[in-house]
């Protein structure tokens, strides 16, 4: 569906503002890229670490692109079919996924995915990708996973097809719709 994000994002700015500091006193720093050997994992989201990750945000030009975590979380707390984790790089957080996991049709989609701004272009987005691919070949009768972007300059359009997602021809809303075969 296409979403706009701006208000929630201009939201979020203001308190992560506000908590900042939280971000230094607990310890986080900038970790290293995966080609300096960074270890990106995918960690469940704890009371300890919701504020920050909360506090991760894309850059203003790709706000249009995917909901602040926060509002991630909102919609999880609903969904039964939510599945998130936090993606870590050197026990960092640095960004964020979520699966829609409905295994009675079955259908896997991406739902969500972001990497912190100043934490792009490190293959911590090809990484998490890698990581949430190998955890989706693990659901019943998996045979592929779903995903959908906002066609725009700047956009994830050449990060998804560079990972082998092919559109499917659908469209859903603005969004193009696409596969990656499991
Ligand atoms: C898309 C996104 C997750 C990529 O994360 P990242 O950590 O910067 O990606 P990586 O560093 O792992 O990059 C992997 C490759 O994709 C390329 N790439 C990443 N983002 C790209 C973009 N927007 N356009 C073109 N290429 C891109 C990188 O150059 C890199 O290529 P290389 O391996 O040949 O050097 C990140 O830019 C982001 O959070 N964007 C905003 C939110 C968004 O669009 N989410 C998807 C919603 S469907």
């Amino acid at each position: 569906m296409a979403e706009t994000w701006r208000p929630a994002l201009a939201a979020n700015e203001a308190w992560r503002t506000l908590t900042k500091r939280e971000d230094a006193a607990s310890g986080v720093i900038a970790p290293r890229s995966v080609a300096d050997g960074a270890v990106v994992e995918l960690r469940e989201v704890t009371r300890e670490s919701v504020r920050a990750i909360c506090r991760l945000a894309v850059a203003p030009s790709q706000a249009s692109f995917v909901a602040p975590n926060a509002i991630s979380f909102a919609e999880a707390l609903f969904e039964p079919k939510a599945w998130y984790r936090a993606v870590c790089a050197d026990g960092n957080p640095v960004g964020f996924v979520m699966l829609s996991i409905d295994t009675e049709k079955p259908e896997y989609f991406l739902w969500r995915f972001m990497i912190d701004a100043a934490h792009q272009g490190r293959g911590f987005g090809r990484a998490a990708i890698g990581l949430t691919v190998a955890h989706a070949r693990t659901l019943p009768n998996a045979s592929e996973l779903l995903v959908s972007w906002v066609p725009a300059d700047g956009g994830p359009e050449p990060f998804y097809r560079d990972l082998g997602f092919v559109p499917t021809g659908e469209m859903d809303g603005i969004e193009v719709v696409a596969r990656l075969t499991l």
